[in-house]
């Protein structure tokens, strides 16, 4: 099996569990949800992206659109939202939810877009997917590729592995180093462990700043890491 292959397998296993595990009504999910939105919120708009504007954006891996979509409270222009995913199914419930932007099905280690054509691209839980390193490298030096002087790179995802899913690997602060050496900002640490946080029920409120406060229960990273212009 290709490592393509196996990621759109991967996918097509969790797609029966994923609407439970990642449902809203949780108070843990809309706990990481909302953390995760202020954080990313913030670290944009210190760094002058907000409001987007006519700024255009590329997500690898976009899944359904849903973090495309979020743009569009930051002030983004619908047709300047790019996303790409290998998974076919995945990118026509994209077009479906989302007609008003633009999706493309594809491995991101061969974007058909000409090198600085984007202001920002996000990477979303996406090299966490990646097992293969030759794949994960590939998809890298696109992303810095498409990306013009100056441009961003929101990254999020886990850095822990997961014992209970072994179509994931974690990706820690050095192996993004490895896989963006051009690329230079600040990595926080932030999610508690949304396995444990999707158990505390109504004490979700009140645990999670708590369990926060520990940085090793802070399973993912966050950030946004600049092209020098
Ligand atoms: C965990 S999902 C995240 C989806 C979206 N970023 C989000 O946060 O909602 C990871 C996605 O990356 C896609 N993916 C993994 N490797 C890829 C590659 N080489 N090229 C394009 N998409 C890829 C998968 O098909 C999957 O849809």
């Amino acid at each position: 099996m290709t490592e393509t292959e196996r990621i759109a397998k991967a996918y097509r296993e969790l797609e029966s569990v994923a609407a439970a595990r990642y449902d809203l009504r949780n108070r843990g999910n809309q706990e990481v949800l909302a953390e995760r939105r202020t954080l990313t919120r913030s670290l944009l708009d210190r760094a002058g992206w907000i409001p987007f504007g006519e700024r255009r954006v590329l997500e690898v891996g976009c899944g359904t659109g849903s973090e495309l979509a979020w743009l569009l409270t930051l002030g983004a222009a619908p047709d300047h939202l790019t996303g790409v995913d290998l998974v076919p199914d995945r990118i026509t419930a994209a077009r479906y939810a989302y007609p008003q932007f633009e999706f493309h099905v594809g491995n991101a280690e061969r974007l058909d877009f000409a090198e600085s054509t984007f202001d920002l691209v996000m990477a979303i839980t996406v090299f966490s997917s990646i097992l293969d390193r030759s794949m994960a490298a590939g998809v890298a030096s696109e992303i810095v590729r498409v990306l013009r002087p100056g441009g961003g790179l929101l990254w999020y995802d886990f850095r822990y592995n997961s014992p209970a899913n072994v179509n994931v690997r974690g990706v820690t602060a050095r192996r993004v180093r490895e896989l963006f050496p051009q690329l230079d900002g600040r990595l926080h640490t932030v999610t508690v462990i949304p396995p444990l946080v999707r158990r505390l029920g109504p004490l979700t409120p009140i645990a999670y700043p708590v369990l926060a406060l520990a940085p090793p229960l802070r399973s993912h990273l966050l950030g946004v890491l600049n092209k020098p212009a």
